[in-house]
C-alpha cells in the first residue's frame, strides 16, 4: 500500500516527547503515513534562521503538502518571529479550524454538552505584525482586512458546517466600533451566508458572543471570526470544553495544510513525561481524515476515548470523579496503542461510512476579485499625523498653523487626538498626547497627488513634523474612510 508522505517537525519543549508518543501511537495502528523529518524552531533560531525555518523545510513542506508540527517556542526579544505565524502566512494556510469538543464525563467540563467548532482567520488582521512607535508616547498596529481573504476563510467555514452536518455558522465581529474592517468581515459574511440557505447564520457582536459562549455554547455550532477574536476565543472554548491539553487544530489552505495542537511548548513541564499527548493526537487523527483515511483515524479516536473512560489520565487531567490512575507521556500513549479496537462505553464514539470525504474541505471557490476598472475609486483629502508637543497641548493653538498651510485647495476640517475630536471644539477632560490626526479635504470634492505633496511641504514649512498620511479615498461615491466625531 502506497503511504502518504508527511513532513514532521517535533518542536520545542514537551514536543519531542509529545510526538513520540504519537508516532508510538500511529505505528501501532498501522498509519499509512512516511515522515520526512524536518527541523523548526530554537535549533533553526540558533543555527542563524531569524525565521526558525530553515530554507530546506520550505521546499520539503510544498512537495509533501502536509505539516504535523509539535508545539514551537517563540523566544523573546531579539527580533525573533513566530515560526507559527511565519508558517500559517507564507504558507496561505488561511482558515484555522478549533473543535472544542466535551468529554464529559470523563473530563469534567463545565459545559457537558459542548461541540463548537471555531473557525479562525489564519493570516491577516493585527497578526501582519506591521507596528510602529510614532511619537514620543504613541504606538501603533496595523490591522489589515482584505476582501479575499474575508471571502476565503467566510467561505471555508461554510464548506466546513455543510460538510460536516452542522446547522448554523456564527460570525463574531466588533463593526459597531470597526466599521471599515470588521465591517467589511460581516458584510462578506452576509454575501456568502447566501450561497448555502440550508444552513442558519447569524452574526454577534463579539464581546457579547464570547460572554455567551462561556456561559450558553450551546447557542453555538460553528464560529468564524477573525485573527485575533479566533485565537483568544478558541483558548477559552478549549478550556470550557475541558483542557487546553486536548485540543486540536488543523490550519489549512488552497493546496497545504499544517496539523499541531492548541498549546504551546509548555517549558515549565518539558522532558518529564508528564505532559499530555491527546492534543497532537487529535491533530493527527484530523491530518489522517484530511488525507483520506478516515477509517483508521475513527480507530484511533475510539481508543483514545476507551483509554479516557477507563480513566487513564495524564497529569492535567486527573480529577476525583473519574481519573483511576496517573500516568505519564509514554505510558498514556501505550495505553491507547493498547485499546486499538476497542470502542467508547459511554462517550459517542467515531464512525465512518466507506463513502464518507474527508472532514475538512481542502479548497473553497477561489475569492472573487473585482476588477479595478469597475470601481471609481477618488482622492477627496487626507490625514496627516504630526508629533506636537507645545505646552498646553492646545489644539486652538494648532489649528491657525494647520489653516495658514492649507493652501488654496484644501481646508482644514478636523483635528483629533487618539481619535477623540479636539478641533473644532472639543472637551477640556480630553488626554491630549503628543499625537494629533489632522484632517484636510479637498475644496473642489478631490485632489490630485501633488496636492498633497505640496501640503506637506507647506506643513514642514510652518514648522510642523508630519509622522504619516492617509489618504482619503470615495470608492464609487463611497466614503472609504471612518468618519470623525460629528462629521
Ligand atoms: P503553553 O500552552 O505552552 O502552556 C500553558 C500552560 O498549559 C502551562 O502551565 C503548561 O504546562 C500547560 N500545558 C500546555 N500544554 C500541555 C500539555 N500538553 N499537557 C499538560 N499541560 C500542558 O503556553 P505558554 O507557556 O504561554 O507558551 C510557551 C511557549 O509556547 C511560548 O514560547 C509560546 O510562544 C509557544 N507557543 C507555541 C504555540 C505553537 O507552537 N502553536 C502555541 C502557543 C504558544
Amino acid at each position: 500500500m502506497r503511504k502518504h508522505r508527511v513532513c514532521l517537525a517535533r518542536g520545542d519543549g514537551i514536543g519531542p516527547e509529545i510526538t513520540d508518543a504519537v508516532l508510538d501511537i500511529l505505528r501501532e495502528a498501522g498509519a499509512l503515513v512516511e515522515f520526512e523529518p524536518l527541523e523548526l524552531g530554537e535549533r533553526a533560531y540558533h543555527a542563524g534562521y531569524s525565521a526558525g525555518i530553515p530554507d530546506t523545510a520550505w521546499e520539503a513542506i510544498s512537495a509533501c503538502g502536509v505539516l504535523l508540527k509539535g508545539p514551537i517556542t517563540t523566544p523573546q526579544g531579539g527580533g525573533y518571529k513566530s515560526v507559527n505565524v511565519t508558517l500559517r502566512k507564507a504558507l496561505g494556510l488561511y482558515s484555522n479550524v478549533r473543535p472544542c469538543t466535551a468529554l464529559h464525563p470523563c473530563v469534567p467540563s463545565q459545559h457537558p454538552g459542548m461541540d463548537v467548532v471555531i473557525v479562525r482567520e489564519n493570516e491577516e488582521d493585527t497578526y501582519g505584525g506591521i507596528e510602529h512607535r510614532q511619537t514620543g508616547e504613541v504606538v501603533q498596529c496595523l490591522k489589515l482586512v482584505s476582501r479575499p481573504g474575508c471571502e476565503r476563510v467566510i467561505r471555508y467555514a461554510f464548506e466546513y458546517a455543510r460538510r460536516n452536518g452542522r446547522r448554523k455558522v456564527s460570525c463574531l465581529t466588533k463593526d459597531n466600533i470597526m466599521k471599515l474592517t470588521d465591517g467589511l468581515f460581516h458584510s462578506v459574511f452576509r454575501e456568502i451566508a447566501r450561497e448555502y440557505p440550508e444552513l442558519e447564520a447569524e452574526h454577534r457582536i463579539i464581546d457579547i458572543g464570547a460572554a455567551r459562549l462561556a456561559t450558553r455554547p450551546r447557542e453555538f455550532d460553528v464560529i468564524v471570526t477573525l485573527n485575533l477574536y479566533g485565537d483568544i476565543l478558541s483558548d477559552i472554548a478549549a478550556e470550557l470544553a475541558g483542557s487546553i491539553g486536548i485540543a486540536a487544530s488543523a490550519n489549512v489552505g488552497g493546496t497545504l495544510a499544517m496539523f499541531e495542537a492548541v498549546h504551546g511548548s509548555a517549558p515549565d513541564i518539558a522532558g518529564r513525561n508528564v505532559a499530555n499527548p491527546s492534543g497532537l493526537l487529535l491533530a493527527a487523527l484530523m491530518m489522517l481524515e484530511h488525507l483520506g483515511e478516515q477509517g483508521m483515524a475513527a480507530s484511533i479516536h475510539n481508543a483514545w476515548l476507551r483509554t479516557l473512560e477507563d480513566g487513564l489520565h495524564t497529569a492535567d487531567l486527573m480529577n476525583e470523579a473519574t481519573s483511576k490512575r496517573c500516568v505519564g507521556t509514554r505510558e498514556f500513549a501505550h495505553a491507547v496503542a493498547d485499546r486499538l479496537g476497542q470502542m467508547p462505553q459511554t462517550l459517542k464514539p467515531r464512525t465512518v461510512n466507506e463513502t464518507d470525504s474527508p472532514r475538512l474541505p481542502t479548497c473553497a471557490a477561489q475569492p472573487s476579485i473585482a476588477p479595478a476598472s469597475s470601481t471609481q475609486k477618488c482622492c477627496v483629502g487626507i490625514d496627516v499625523f504630526l508629533e506636537w508637543d507645545a505646552p498646553g497641548r492646545d489644539a486652538a493653538q494648532l489649528a491657525p498653523r494647520l489653516q495658514a498651510a492649507a493652501g488654496a485647495s484644501l481646508r482644514l476640517a478636523l483635528i483629533t487626538n487618539r481619535g477623540v475630536r479636539v478641533w473644532p471644539e472639543g472637551h477640556a477632560q480630553t488626554l491630549r498626547t503628543d499625537h494629533w490626526r489632522c484632517r484636510f479635504l479637498a475644496q473642489e470634492g478631490h485632489c490630485d497627488a501633488a496636492a498633497l505633496l505640496a501640503l506637506l511641504q507647506r506643513v514642514q514649512a510652518v514648522g510642523l513634523e508630519p509622522i504619516k498620511t492617509e489618504n482619503l479615498y470615495t470608492f464609487n461615491g463611497e466614503r472609504g474612510y471612518s468618519a470623525g466625531q460629528g462629521e
